[in-house]
């Protein structure tokens, strides 16, 4: 195996985690705040960031790499506004990480993938983003 493909199994494993993280955090979030909108919201990411995590699983397994152990923890949530802010960072962050993935694989089929997975990373921002300023405006978090 030569750097470049290590290179991108450790970017891919990194990926996995991220997204594993995020899903068990929004059924987190959905058991803790909202109303019905928003907790089917939150569902609603988790499902999409759980549906992330396997098509990277799936890249990593043509690579013919190990899947490691993916640590999953939930994170503090004692206060929706502060952790919308965190997740808004995560979001832009997996924008960004879809584009830098898919400059990386070679294949059409997964760069396909990639493009996809960063289209669902920036509705996933912009509706965070909408949700923040409510909450903000309206100091509540229903
Ligand atoms: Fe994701
Ligand atoms: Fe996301």
């Amino acid at each position: 195996m030569d750097d470049k493909q290590k290179q991108m199994i450790e970017v891919l494993q990194q990926g996995l985690q991220d997204e594993m993280n995020s899903a068990y955090n929004y059924i987190a979030l959905a058991g803790k705040y909202g109303n019905g909108a928003i907790k089917t919201d939150f569902l609603n990411y988790a499902s999409d960031e759980l549906n992330h995590a396997s098509k990277l699983v799936r890249m990593l397994q043509q690579f013919d790499a190990e899947v490691e152990e993916i640590p999953v923890t939930a994170d503090e949530m004692d206060d929706l506004y502060l952790y919308l802010i965190e997740y808004m960072a995560r979001e832009e962050s997996a924008v960004f990480y879809y584009e830098a993935l898919e400059k990386l694989v070679q294949e059409p089929g997964m760069q396909r993938m990639c493009k996809e997975m960063q289209g669902e990373e920036q509705v996933h921002l912009h509706k965070m983003k909408e949700l923040y300023q409510r909450v903000k405006e309206q100091n509540c978090y229903a």
